[in-house]
């Protein structure tokens, strides 16, 4: 294996310094007297305290007899020599508990690497490493498929997946790639202590310069790709993603996460005959963006199911987000899909099962996740609705707040440029007043307001218009006139605010959704969702809807994207079951003994 020119780290060094055997035994709750951090036993945890003893310990373990040893993961080897002024950090004894722990199955390595580095710190590089009960269902499906003559993990981590795939197929070539040079190591450091380093490569580098070459077998690429939003993707691999993608007659969007750039990279290396299993975030099958990763599992990569585990279901402890586990044949050209909604991690199995979707249907298709639903044939969540319930589309349009295309010049505290006052609007700008409502907005005196001028500026009076001049002059001169947003309506100073919603509801958070009886008529920009009835409902009514909203809906509704962000579109929340109007008001209080079978148990009907 290879890295493109300029990409290439250096040759593996087989050297080996000498590595500490002996170490005074740690001091309870004193993990770093010596002043150097040494690993603190609890039991059969072993808690190290600082990223140079977990690659002191990778380094004891073997690590860099593993091939791919690079200089970045000396360095670090190195640092973590002289850190331990007073000896070595490890004792023998210790190593020897860790080995048996992972010849076990455990990961005591990655499991340390995830406490020294909390979620916030390892998220930027996505590194969110794969729960057990995921990756045995993965090898599990493969081995149903194929005999692999190599197993490539994209972003190897802690080597969970090559450690796993290692076991079940003794004699296959396990080859890792990873950016980060103290993953690289424990991923080395886990394989060795495995007893599989003979047959293990690990490249430090990105996954999408690696050039495979040719194999005397098939292929499986097992893997968990790193989540890494588009705006810490630089624009290199912007264009990366945009030259290959055309490459296979295909287009990709600028907005895709690194986990798209990680499938078509694969659909790049893969050969007809190999086989392959990602888990990844799952919003790539409803958004635009994944058009691309749809477009090459109905072509090169010969998509075969798709798994989707509900966000409630506690797979992975650091990222509440809706699992999208794909399994693909390269090369196979399948004439249909099985898309399948999983609501327990043990009900994973080896990941058959599904109701095949035609491809055709599914090439047809804007979002994936609705017919993964409406083919699901257990999950209660597409149970029919329950009688005296509809849709709340049924009641109420939901449309999204205005976009103003430059809050610092069009939202403000009281009237510092001395606007008409009837240009001034009370809204809600930001998601926390709906929460501190409490279920009902009675006052405005809390709010920003939001200045929407007239289109006509030739109907104010002298009196209005010179302040108008002034304010507009300064909006220009702030850029308020030349963003997009602004550049796509007429006059680009009109921000034409919607009328006020009788219900808001807030529609991004870590929370589920606040349902808020607009009683004070304010209006709202884009980080809310205004409830519009469709026939007029009475205040009683509109009251018993908001509060049965706030009681029945809950986070697994919506899109969970990684990070526990939910979102709810207007769409999505059109879906969400409500009582039909009659029923409403008797959901008006909070005391209320009004009951709703969808009430408390509520997992969510996103269709
Ligand atoms: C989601 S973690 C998965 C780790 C491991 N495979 C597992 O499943 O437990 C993704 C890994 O990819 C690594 N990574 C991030 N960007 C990468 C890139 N461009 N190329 C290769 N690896 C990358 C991260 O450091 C992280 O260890």
């Amino acid at each position: 294996m290879v890295f493109l020119p300029g990409r290439l780290l250096r040759a593996p060094s087989r050297a080996r310094r000498s590595l500490p055997v002996l170490a005074p035994a740690p001091v309870p709750g004193h993990p770093c007297s010596s002043g150097a951090c040494r690993p603190v036993t609890m039991g059969f945890v072993l808690t190290f305290e600082a990223e140079e003893v977990l690659a002191e310990v990778a380094v004891s373990l073997g690590a860099d007899q593993v091939t791919g040893w690079s200089d970045a993961e000396q360095r670090l080897a190195d640092a973590a020599s002289h850190t331990g002024a007073g000896g070595p950090a490890v004792a023998g004894a210790e190593v020897t508990q860790i080995r048996n722990r992972i010849l076990a199955g455990e990961d005591p390595l990655g499991d340390a690497f995830c406490r020294i580095r909390g979620p916030a710190q390892r998220r930027p590089s996505g590194q969110t490493f794969t729960p057990g009960p995921v990756v045995r269902s993965m090898v599990a499906w493969a081995a149903r498929s194929l005999s692999p003559a190599r197993v490539v993990d994209p972003g190897t981590g802690s080597a969970r997946f090559l450690v796993a795939a290692g076991r079940r197929w003794p004699h296959a070539a396990l080859i890792g790639v990873e950016t980060d040079p103290l993953a690289a190591m424990i991923g080395r450091a886990t394989l060795a202590a495995a007893g599989m380093g003979g047959r293990a490569s690990i490249t430090l580098g990105d996954y999408r310069s690696l050039r495979l070459p040719p194999a005397a077998g098939p292929t499986l690429f097992l893997g968990n790709p790193p989540y890494v939003r588009h705006h810490q993707i630089p624009a290199s691999w912007k264009n990366w993603l945009r030259a290959a993608a055309a490459g296979q007659g295909l287009t990709a969007s600028g907005l895709a996460g690194l986990h798209v750039h990680f499938f078509l990279a694969t659909a790049l290396y893969a050969v007809p005959g190999d086989a392959g299993a990602l888990v990844t975030a799952a919003e790539w099958l409803d958004v635009n963006y994944g058009s691309l990763v749809r477009s090459l599992l109905l072509g090169p990569l010969g998509g075969q199911s798709v798994h989707l585990l509900d966000p409630a279901v506690p797979a992975f402890a650091d990222a509440a987000v809706t699992t999208a586990i794909t399994c693909f044949r390269p090369g196979s050209r399948p004439s249909s899909l099985r898309l399948r909604r999983v609501d327990r991690l043990a009900g994973l199995g080896e990941l058959s099962g599904g109701a095949a979707l035609p491809t055709p249907v599914l090439r047809a298709a804007s979002r994936w996740s609705p017919l993964a639903c409406r083919a699901a044939t257990t999950a209660s969540r597409c149970a029919p609705l329950p009688a005296g319930h509809v849709e709340l589309g049924e009641l109420c349009r939901v449309h999204r707040g205005q976009v103003t295309g430059a809050n610092k010049v069009w939202v403000m505290y009281g009237n510092p440029a001395g606007l008409p006052g009837r240009f001034l609007f009370p809204a809600v700008t930001r998601a926390s007043e709906l929460f501190r409502a409490h279920g009902a907005l009675s006052t405005t005196s809390c709010l920003r307001f939001v200045i929407d001028l007239p289109a006509d500026l030739a109907e104010l009076a002298p009196a209005e218009l010179a302040p108008v001049t002034r304010f507009l002059a300064q909006a220009e001169a702030a850029g308020a006139a030349g963003c997009y947003i602004a550049r796509h309506r007429t006059p680009w100073w009109r921000v034409r605010l919607r009328a006020p919603a009788p219900v808001l509801a807030s529609y991004m958070a870590r929370r589920p959704p606040a349902f808020v009886r607009n009683l004070a008529g304010a209006r709202h920009v884009n980080i809310a969702h205004g409830l519009y009835p469709r026939e007029q409902l009475s205040p009683s009514a509109l009251d018993g809807l908001a509060a049965f909203l706030r009681r029945s809906v809950s986070q697994a509704q919506g899109r969970t994207y990684a990070g526990g962000l939910t979102k709810f579109e207007p769409g999505e929340m059109e879906r969400l079951p409500v009582p039909v109007p009659a029923l409403l008001p008797a959901y008006a209080t909070s005391a209320s003994t009004a009951s709703s079978p969808l009430q408390g148990t509520l997992h969510g009907s996103r269709l």
